[in-house]
């Protein structure tokens, strides 16, 4: 009896201490399986003497129930305890900031282009498309600009084959324009342009924005009145706009337009070239020879056309000096806008 009491006092003590489902496993083992302390007490009751036995048996089974419900108690115990633990230590902090996905942005030749093509829609102005592999007759001689003639030396071009080019402007879109239906007409076409030709003011591939108004009375006061009010809305209420003669096969008279320079107001700087101004458009009368060749009855209509790039522009309104940065996808360039 003196050893069963050892025994249970050496067990309850090790089974307080338990710290793990593992040890209480060993202990009930220990304790408990075939070659158990507490199983070698009862196969050893067969030395006692017979009326000792009855009694015996019995306190080593309840020793042995004791054990066996205070093994199932702490192993619950100690579940319950690990799957506490598991539960913390897995668990989720809902209260941190997520990662949230980088949102893209719209480049700023895009910008641009939306916001020129707003303010002439908000004109009246239509907007029309082309394609950019075009036919010769299209982006020259419908325009007045037939083979041999040196005006072609103006537009480095793309070639694909004899009678097919990559547009180097977007003035094809006019003709295509006046095929199809008659004045008046008052649209946009703006597109990419491809020319041959790249430094730090020209790439290969660029943007235009072209213009078209033709009815039986357009006249060139017509002309300054929609491009002064573009570009009154494009750079300021208060900027200088002057017209300044040039040369276009497809318009006569023709115009370049210029604002006075945004950077130094007019007092000469690097960007207008000491100049004060900014050449910013191409414009003109729409070239009697242009209508005979799309179809018009010369006599009868009149009209402007006008052609402006988008790098430039984005470049004057963001201060950018170097045309390549729009097409290099550097995300540090790109993030400024
Ligand atoms: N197409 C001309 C260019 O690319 C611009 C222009 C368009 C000029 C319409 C006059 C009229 O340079």
């Amino acid at each position: 009896m003196d050893d069963l009491q050892t025994l249970k006092d050496e067990f309850l003590s090790r089974l307080a201490n338990a710290e793990r489902s593992s040890d209480i496993q060993e202990l009930r083992t220990e304790f408990l399986g075939k070659k158990g302390k507490l199983t070698d007490l009862l196969r050893s009751l067969g030395d006692l003497p017979a009326e000792d036995r009855p009694e015996a048996g019995k306190r080593i089974n309840e020793a042995k129930n004791l054990f066996e419900a205070r093994i199932k108690e702490a192993l619950s115990d100690i579940q319950s305890r690990e799957i506490k633990q598991k539960l913390t230590s897995e668990s989720i902090d809902i209260t941190l900031p997520g990662i949230s996905p980088e949102p893209g942005g719209r480049h700023p030749i895009s910008r641009i282009l939306d916001e020129v093509i707003e303010i002439f829609v908000s004109m009246g102005f239509g907007v029309e498309e082309g394609p950019e592999v075009e036919l010769d007759f299209y982006n020259f001689e419908a325009l007045n600009i037939p083979r041999d003639h040196p005006a072609r030396d103006m537009q480095d071009t793309f070639y694909i084959n004899d009678d097919m080019v990559l547009r180097t402007h977007t003035s094809p879109v006019q003709v295509r324009v006046m095929q199809e239906r008659k004045p008046p007409l008052q649209i946009i076409a703006p597109g990419k342009v491809y020319r041959c030709d790249a430094d730090v003011s020209h790439t290969p591939m660029f943007h235009q924005v072209e213009g078209l108004m033709v009815d039986t009375k357009i006249t060139f006061a017509n002309l300054k009145s929609v491009l002064e009010s573009f570009l009154h809305v494009m750079f300021g209420p208060d900027t200088p706009v002057r017209f300044r003669p040039s040369y276009f096969p497809f318009t006569e008279p023709s115009a370049e337009v210029d604002i006075g320079c945004i950077f130094c107001k007019g007092k000469g700087c690097r960007v207008c070239k000491s100049t004060g101004w900014l050449e910013i458009l191409g414009s003109g009368m729409v070239n009697p020879k242009v209508y005979e060749m799309s179809g018009y009855d010369p006599g009868k209509y009149t009209g402007f056309a006008f052609g402006m790039g988008i790098e430039r522009i984005t470049m004057l309104k963001y201060g950018i000096d170097d045309i390549r940065l729009f097409y290099e996808n550097d995300l540090r360039f790109l993030r400024q806008f």
